[in-house]
């Protein structure tokens, strides 16, 4: 892109991400570069400035040295992240940043960027009702139009409503779309499967089978598409190039031999709320872009032993009762990620004067900026109440509710 651009030199592994990002929430666009770029790697980035972080006096030294004739302004980050006023000083004083870069202007650009790099040819998208799949679909329908198609499978382990707001939000567009109900076959091959780690690779197989057929029968495709963002490249090291490419990772391990000639990542320099708030300016619902982070395995990493259609119909029922609640008291956006899990206990229950014994229920809600660590987070009693209230009067199978008070580590977010 031709717009203003900071470009952070990271030597290390320290504050790059947190620096990026600031950056660009005072409305200067930036980008991370490895601190071993070359002179000419940087005069093809063309920034009109450099923040250099993560590195000792030394690195910064050479490399200033090494970067000289470009006379750019360069602000050196030692330890810790620079004070905003700082940060905000260079950017305007030292840069001459115009800080007119925001999500529409943005929009445009990859637009125009996708149009370039793919031509008149076809893309096949793997859509999964997530923000990130679901942002790429609006901005390939918005460049290329009818030469995408976008695959919905369902494998029958997505929430309450989701297939159907997934295919509201993408059916009528100017795109071909295909929705895919492999329930039955995800079920069938998870039938009196108790293992997660099984669970997990019978999904992730059976979602690249269906994904093949899918895509076989729409004939040529040219590229495949797939919503990494700016967390995915840096967390895997590409920067630094000191880490592996998570292979494919956002599409749940599509295989690489289907003979695409590339792939289009649109929103890889994009984070996750950078991402949301593209999707806003593309017109995508409230439900799509706020949507809370849900594993490729879905709803079968949710239930405890065996998964069975009645129990994923229970699990869904719950779910959705909390989602409402937490939303209702106003502490969606506060909370990162909140569900329920079917956990595989029965227990003794009492209605009136009959005794019963059905399903504990388990919720999981966590504050987390990036999965990595998360905190239990502190939902108020009553809202919890409320919960367990409607839970247990309007889902017929569950007559306990528990609520899960372990941060990450030593538990992990999912339960499976
Ligand atoms: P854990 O359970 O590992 O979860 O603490 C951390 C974050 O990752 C999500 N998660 C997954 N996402 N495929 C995904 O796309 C998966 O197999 C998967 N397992 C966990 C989880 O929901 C949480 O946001």
């Amino acid at each position: 892109m031709d717009k203003q651009k900071v470009v952070i030199l990271d030597f290390g592994k320290s504050v790059k991400q947190l620096t990026a990002r600031r950056v660009r929430d005072m409305k200067v666009y930036s980008e991370l570069m490895a601190g071993a770029s070359t002179l000419d790697d940087i005069k093809k980035a063309s920034p009109i400035g450099l923040i250099f972080t993560g590195g000792t006096a030394g690195d910064y030294t050479s490399k200033e040295r090494e970067l000289s004739e470009l006379s750019l302004p360069i602000m050196k980050v030692f330890g810790s992240e620079p004070a905003d006023i700082e940060l905000e000083s260079f950017l305007t004083e030292k840069c001459r940043a115009a800080h007119d870069w925001n999500m529409r202007q943005y929009a445009e650009v990859l637009v125009e960027e996708i149009r370039q790099q793919v031509g008149d040819n076809k893309v096949l998208l793997a859509l999964s009702g997530g923000v990130d799949s679901s942002v790429c679909a609006a901005l390939l329908s918005k460049a290329i139009g009818k030469n995408l198609t976008c695959i919905l499978v369902n494998h029958g382990l997505m929430r309450k409503n989701e297939p159907q707001e997934v295919q509201d939000a993408f059916r009528d567009k100017d795109m071909n779309f295909i929705y895919k109900d492999a329930s039955d076959r995800f079920l069938a091959k998870l039938d009196g499967v108790t293992d997660p780690e099984k669970k997990r690779k019978i999904i992730g197989e059976e979602f690249i089978r269906v994904f093949e057929e899918e895509a076989g029968k729409i004939g040529k495709v040219d590229y495949l598409a797939q919503g990494t963002i700016y967390p995915d490249i840096i967390e895997s090291g590409l920067i630094n190039g000191e880490g592996l490419i998570k292979s494919h990772h956002n599409v749940g391990g599509l295989p690489e031999n289907i003979g695409f000639k590339g792939l289009v990542e649109p929103i890889k320099l994009l984070f996750k709320d950078e991402v949301r708030a593209l999707g806003k300016e593309l017109g995508l619902p409230e439900s799509i872009v706020t949507r809370q982070p849900f594993p490729g395995p879905g709803l079968g990493v949710r239930i405890i032993g065996p998964i069975t259609k009645e129990k994923l119909d229970i699990l869904r029922d719950a779910d959705y009762i909390f989602r409402d609640e937490v939303a209702k008291a106003g502490m969606a956006q506060d909370i990162s990620q909140y569900f329920v899990v079917l956990t595989d206990t029965r227990s003794t229950g009492v209605d009136r004067d009959t005794r019963t014994y059905k399903y504990t229920a388990a919720l999981r809600a966590i504050i987390s900026s990036d999965f990595m660590t998360a905190k239990w987070a502190r939902i108020p009693f009553d809202v919890l109440e409320k919960v367990s209230e409607r839970i247990t009067t309007e889902v017929t199978d569950i007559s306990r509710v528990v609520y899960d008070i372990t941060s990450k580590p030593p538990s992990t977010v999912e339960w499976e």
